[in-house]
């Protein structure tokens, strides 16, 4: 069995991608309840702040990591929050406080609200890095709707679907979000490797 930390502390993330992931392959172990400082992600794209995050904590623990980092573009908002998604309406911004901000810059707006979720996902074993990437479509709406997921989930219906991803099972999200898709590939690429 595979020892992987996956550094993160955000549960939604944990709980997605430990399914993803399989406890069959890899037992991964989060950030959670570990004394880390938090990690400063000052990366101007995905991929760079998933980077520094799977660096630091592998200089810390020199054990294999993954990381992800994700985030949600709005069109009509020239692809903002993007990389500031989860500090949208600032540092220690909740969920609530994020949304709020989101559909406060949208009110001039008409509809539809097009946007997409973002996620590079990158595993570093203090070798090299692999990175793989995934993205869902769709857009916001105003009356926000569900209590599963996380972030963006209740205000965040998928192409082609009449939920948002607060209302979709684990199983659900997990067939189509952005977070899946690009640790699905990572795991495929990691699993050749091996
Ligand atoms: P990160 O932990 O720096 O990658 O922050 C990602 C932020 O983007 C989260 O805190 C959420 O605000 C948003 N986000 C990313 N993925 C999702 C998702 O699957 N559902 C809802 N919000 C998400």
């Amino acid at each position: 069995m595979n020892h992987i930390i996956f550094a993160s502390k955000n549960k939604g993330k944990i709980i997605e991608v430990s399914e993803i992931l399989g406890e069959k392959e890899f037992k991964i172990v989060s950030l959670l309840g570990l004394d880390i400082p938090d990690i400063i992600e000052d990366g101007s794209t995905f991929e760079e702040n998933a980077k520094i995050k799977a660096q630091t904590i592998y200089d810390n623990f020199r054990v294999p990591v993954i990381a992800d980092d994700s985030g949600i573009l709005v069109e009509q908002l020239d692809g903002r929050p993007g990389v500031y998604s989860a500090r949208y309406s600032g540092e220690s911004a909740t969920d609530k406080e994020n949304n709020e901000k989101l559909l406060f810059e949208l009110e001039n707006f008409p509809n539809p609200h097009k946007a997409k979720y973002v996620c590079v996902a990158v595993f570093y074993d203090g070798n090299k890095f692999i990175s793989a990437f995934g993205e869902v479509q769709g857009e916001i709406i105003r009356d926000g709707k569900g209590t599963r997921g996380f972030g963006y989930d209740p205000f965040f219906v998928p192409v082609g679907y009449q939920k948002t991803m607060a209302e979709l099972t684990l199983e659900e999200k997990n067939k189509i979000s952005h977070r899946s898709i690009a640790f699905n590939e990572l795991k495929k690429i990691i699993n050749k490797k091996r």
